[in-house]
């Protein structure tokens, strides 16, 4: 019996080589932007103990309570593909001793996440994230300077965010806060959707997050939580926005907007684009002291964020990542067995200057190697014939304007080395600042 052809599970996919040169290029330019900043890469394991996301990200959570994918191991652990790294970047940071050389410790990451959620364009089960942690510093400075450094990343890439603020309060502010917004939402609990009720009992602040239309009216008249903030945290959120001032940043404060995730004090933040539909934010992040302790580390202070690489991949100007394409600079065609070997060695030699080249070995007739060159994006073709072997100077054809003529091996080496850097990738490219 024919079998049916695997495919690919429902909220992941294949990154076809097409759609590749998009993702080196913000990931490249995320790694210099981070480095420019003074933040050092970490890779932590996709697998951690289910404990650690439990406690960190906390038990009322969508993540926690609905999205995890969790298995027991064989030997009997129970264990979860990473839906997040902060968690996972405090543990590492405990686990070796970080903290010990003092100072601030600045890290960054890289990689796939996986959340079983309702599939949604921009939303998948497997996601990647760029992502960045301060560790100890509670400084509203250090904010304001990772949030410049995003937007500096933003604008190299060509793409424009809102960025929104709030303060989520602390220990000391936020349970009097909870308890005043249970029981604003009490007086109107029948008007609520089924989610917000439960919420109101087990993680009251989410409810501020409720999308359900017919809730919007009863939300927006709940207490904010800026105007319940006790005075350590108002001093906080005041001068966090200084900082923004003072660089230049423009930005949003919404009293409504709470993180999915329960780790948060103070200072939390988005970054939304109109462009990207329901699922509007690109970045999200904030501070995080005490998510240490929880996980039995020693007090430590955290500031961070996370962005949808998935997200920015897909709202990417296109003239920038076609840009970015690795074109082949040289296309060889051969018209003989013996040129094939002329070929095979002129390729070599060109390698090893540093030209990207193609060869497609069986190949067919001149004009099927030209159209296949085409289909490559060659920026120039070599044709090796016999009256070339003869004479060693072949015929170069210019993809770009046809322009042809002929060279011998030196000359077509000093030509390619003369082309500029950028214009090798793409001649017609001006945004690549
Ligand atoms: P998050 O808000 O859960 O925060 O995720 C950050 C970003 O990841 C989102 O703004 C979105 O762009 C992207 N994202 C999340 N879920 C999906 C999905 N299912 N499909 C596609 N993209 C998605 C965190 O993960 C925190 N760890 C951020 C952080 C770091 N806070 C402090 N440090």
């Amino acid at each position: 019996m024919e079998q049916k052809p695997l495919t690919t599970l429902p909220g992941t996919r294949d990154i076809l080589p097409v759609e590749i040169p998009r993702w080196h290029l913000v990931e490249d330019r995320a790694r210099q932007v981070l480095a420019l900043y003074g933040f050092q890469e970490i890779r932590t394991p996709l697998l951690e103990a289910t404990e650690l996301f439990a406690r960190g990200i906390g038990g009322d959570t969508d993540i926690v309570g609905k999205e995890m994918y969790t298995f027991t191991d064989q030997g009997g652990t129970s264990i979860t593909l990473r839906p997040e790294v902060t968690a996972s970047v405090v543990r590492a940071y405990t686990e070796h001793h970080m903290y010990r050389g003092g100072g601030i410790t600045k890290l960054y990451y890289i990689g796939p996440m996986f959340r079983h959620e309702k599939k949604q364009k921009g939303r998948w089960r497997q996601f990647y994230q760029i992502g960045a942690e301060v560790l100890g510093s509670d400084d509203p400075a250090v904010e304001a300077e990772v949030i410049e450094m995003i937007l500096r990343l933003l604008e190299q890439l060509q793409v424009e965010a809102r960025l929104l603020i709030n303060s989520v309060g602390d220990r000391n502010c936020r349970p009097g806060f909870i308890a005043i917004l249970k029981e604003a939402i009490s007086q109107d609990l029948g008007r609520f959707c089924d989610d917000c009720r439960r919420r109101a009992q087990t993680n009251t602040l989410r409810v501020l997050d409720c999308k359900v239309e017919s809730c919007q009216p009863y939300i927006n008249r709940l207490p904010r939580i800026t105007d319940h903030l006790c005075r350590e945290c108002s001093e906080h959120f005041q001068k966090f926005q200084d900082h923004l001032r003072e660089a230049g940043i423009r930005y949003e404060i919404v009293p409504r907007l709470v993180r999915g995730l329960d780790y948060y004090v103070r200072t939390a933040f988005e970054m939304v684009s109109g462009e990207l539909g329901s699922q509007n934010a690109l970045v999200g992040g904030g501070r995080y002291d005490g998510l240490s302790e929880v996980l039995g580390g020693p007090p430590v202070q955290g500031f961070g964020f996370a962005l949808g690489l998935d997200r920015l991949v897909m709202i990417l100007p296109d003239s920038l990542a076609e840009a970015s394409v690795d074109r082949p600079e040289v296309y060889l065609v051969y018209l003989s067995d013996e040129a094939l070997k002329a070929a095979i060695s002129i390729a070599r030699l060109l390698r090893r200057q540093g030209v990207r080249c193609h060869l497609e070995f069986g190949a067919g007739s001149l004009k099927s190697q030209m159209r296949m060159a085409n289909r490559v994006g060659a920026r120039h073709v070599l044709i090796i014939g016999q009256d070339e072997l003869a004479k060693e100077r072949y015929s170069l054809k210019r993809m770009e304007d046809s322009k042809q003529w002929e060279v011998s091996l030196p000359e077509l080496s000093q030509y390619l080395q003369s082309l500029p850097a950028a214009a090798r990738k793409n001649p017609s490219s001006t945004n690549d600042k």
